[in-house]
Order: structure tokens, then sequence, then C-alpha cells
């Protein structure tokens, strides 16, 4: 059996007492969203992109919110999304790679009851190649300079650690797999 065929459960055989809210957290290209898709459905919940929740209140893209509003600004936003997402359960939330440096957004998913972090691992360079390789840098504004992309990198990793109560190294495996090693992981 390869990685890309590990079986799925369904959705029936799965109850995760206790857990209302599992969010994603990791660099860009982790497979946050891909994976939180996945889980949402085997879990058959709902599943909700942080990223795309900011894009569609503010009807603009997020490399345009930086380059015409800062970085500050879709931090804000970013923060309030968060906090909408956390109203809701039975989701399964992806959030964007800065989400956790942010103070506020810290203390939202500590302090949200039956929120469950999953951090998903894996090394930068592989991470930077499936973002460009994927969509190319100008989708996200972070990547544009590779040097300072990988600084931020390095001062986020602690954070990641710190906000998870569960890690999983994705490098080696396929979303399938990453979403089925979350769901034995919680059950
Ligand atoms: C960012 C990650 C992006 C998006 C924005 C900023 C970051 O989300 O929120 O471009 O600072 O790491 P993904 O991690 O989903 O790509």
């Amino acid at each position: 059996m390869t990685l890309l065929d590990a079986p799925t459960l369904s959705p029936s055989a799965i109850a995760l007492p206790s857990v209302a809210r599992i969010v994603l957290i990791g660099f860009m290209g982790a497979g946050k969203s891909t994976v939180g898709n996945l889980l949402a459905r085997q879990l058959n919940w709902g599943f909700i992109d942080t990223d795309a929740w900011v894009e569609e209140r503010h009807a603009c893209t997020i490399a345009s919110m930086f380059s015409q509003h800062g970085e500050r600004v879709f931090r804000q936003r970013e923060s309030a999304q968060l906090a909408r997402a956390l109203g809701r359960d039975k989701v399964v939330i992806a959030v964007g790679g800065g989400a956790p440096e942010v103070l506020t957004n810290r203390l939202l998913l500590e302090q949200t009851p039956a929120t469950t972090v999953i951090f998903l691992d894996a090394p930068f360079p592989t991470l930077f190649d499936r973002c460009v390789l994927q969509e190319g840098a100008a989708v996200r504004p972070v990547l544009l300079d590779a040097a300072a992309a990988e600084q931020r990198f390095q001062q986020r990793l602690p954070i990641y650690r710190r906000c998870a109560v569960h890690s999983v190294a994705t490098e080696a495996l396929a979303p399938a797999a990453t979403a089925q090693q979350i769901v034995q992981m919680l059950g």
C-alpha cells in the first residue's frame, strides 16, 4: 500500500468526544487547507479556511490587501475571521501561516473550549518548493523574499510547537494519510 492509497475511515465510524473544533496551524505549504478539507469530510464536519473568509469578507485578495493596506491591516482582519470561525462547532479550521504569531490569536485558540490545535510540520525547503511550484510566490506576499520567508519560518517554529497539542510530520505523508493520522491521534 502506498501513502496515496491509505484507506479513509467512513464518517459514521468516527466520533471525537470533547473536541468541537480542530485548528490546523503551520507554515505556508504545510497542506492545512487540503488536509483540513479531507479531515472535515472524514468527520462529517464543516471546513473553514480563514484566508478564504478574509478574502470573501473584504472582497479582496490577500496579495492586494498586503499591497494596498499593509500586513497590519491583514492581520486585524485575520483575527476577526478567526474569532468568527471559533464560534462554530464541529469544524476543522485552517488558519494562515502567520496567525499563531499574533498574541490575540494565540489567546483565542487557548481560551476557546473544546478546541484542539494541530501543527503540520515540514522542513522549510519542502514548504517553499511546494508553494512556489504550486502557485508562484505572488499569491503569498510573505514568500516574495525567500531569505525573509525562511527567517519567519525559524521565528514561527517554536510558536507553532507551543500552540499545538499534537504535531504531524507531513514531509513524507500524502494529505489523506495526514488526515488519517490526525483522526487516529484524537480518537
Ligand atoms: C501568510 C500565510 C498565508 C496567508 C498570508 C500570510 C503568512 O496563508 O495568510 O499570505 O504570514 O504565513 P497560508 O499559510 O494558508 O498560505
